[in-house]
């Protein structure tokens, strides 16, 4: 009989894992306050238009036409950044009234409503996560998971918390919102680990963090008292997202994973939903009335 090599954990996961983010290239309209449109093209969505807004890094237009309230209008995927410069130009020559109806279309065709899963959007759920298992860091996973997996998980998360989907019009999932018990120990009943993702081409548009306040809202009303994020250190998009919604860094820990070649942080963000007072808790209550839920979403 062959001795069997034994098997002390995984295989560490090397760069060359990663698998490659698939090239992009958007034209897209800013809505100004005044209302004018302003027209360019980007290869990070996300990241031109927090550049627009901030004012660092953005167009002259936006800088002097409300900078900080200008609004994603219209986008359009191109296959590249010479389709895109194409595009754009096109775009720029329309008489206005039918770029405002680019943009109308648009605004009706991403309209997002929130909803509360069921087991049955496993398959969903689960190809959106898997995107960043392949592709990225933010999740120390290393091998996708399966459906079977995403359905128990919609399950047993839905025993205690929301686990919230954001749809578009024509019902393709742009992100989700969820949270986990955060230990085991019944001490720590009040606590919840909240995580949230997006689909990759909608990330800074806005969806995130209509899903997280919702999700924050239930919870809150639901009796929890604290809410923790876990951030790899080097998702600078996460930790500005939580920042900007009241979470709080409170622990570090150095290089304590290791996935597509490199060490990572992982950082502890923590955002208290209620002030303990002197008495004891309410027992959490583990679901919410429709009402209660329709309120929020
Ligand atoms: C992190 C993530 C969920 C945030 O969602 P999002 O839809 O991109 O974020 P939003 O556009 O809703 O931004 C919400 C707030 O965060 C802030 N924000 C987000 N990205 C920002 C950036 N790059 N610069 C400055 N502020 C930013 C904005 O102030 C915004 O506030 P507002 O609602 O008042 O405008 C999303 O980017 C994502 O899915 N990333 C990949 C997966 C991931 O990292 N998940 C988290 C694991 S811990």
């Amino acid at each position: 009989m062959t001795p069997e090599t034994p098997a002390y954990g995984p295989t560490p996961s090397t760069a060359a894992d990663c698998a490659p983010v698939p090239a992009a290239a958007w034209v897209y309209l800013l809505r100004c306050p005044d209302g004018s449109l302003y027209g360019g093209w980007t290869n990070d969505l996300a990241r031109r238009l927090k550049a627009h807004q901030s004012g660092k890094g953005g167009a002259k237009y936006t800088k002097s036409h409300g900078r900080a309230a200008v609004r994603l209008a219209y986008a359009e995927k191109c296959a590249d950044k010479s389709a895109a410069l194409k595009r754009e130009a096109a775009i720029k020559k329309l008489p206005k009234a039918e770029k405002e109806a680019l943009a109308a279309k648009w605004a009706a065709d991403n309209a997002i409503t929130l909803r509360m899963a069921t087991p049955d959007d496993a398959a969903a759920v689960c190809a959106l996560y898997n995107w960043y298992v392949r592709h990225g860091v933010q999740t120390f996973q290393y091998a996708p998971s399966t459906v079977e997996d995403y359905r128990v998980n919609i399950e047993q998360v839905l025993q205690n918390a929301p686990f919230l989907l954001a749809e578009s019009a024509d019902g393709r999932l742009q992100g989700f919102a969820c949270a986990h018990p955060w230990r085991t120990r019944e001490a720590f009943a009040w606590d919840v680990e909240t995580t949230v993702y997006c689909a990759p081409g909608c990330v800074g548009q806005g969806v995130g963090g209509r899903l997280y306040r919702a999700l924050l809202a239930l919870l809150k009303q639901q009796g929890y008292h604290q809410a923790y994020a876990l951030v790899t250190g080097c998702n600078t998009r996460s930790k500005v997202f939580h920042k900007a919604l009241g979470f709080k860094k409170i622990a570090v820990e150095r290089h304590t994973g290791y996935k597509f070649g490199q060490w990572l942080d992982l950082e502890y963000w923590l955002l208290p939903l209620r002030a303990p007072d002197a008495t004891a808790p309410a027992p959490v209550r583990k679901t919410l009335t429709a009402e209660e839920i329709a309120r929020v979403l």
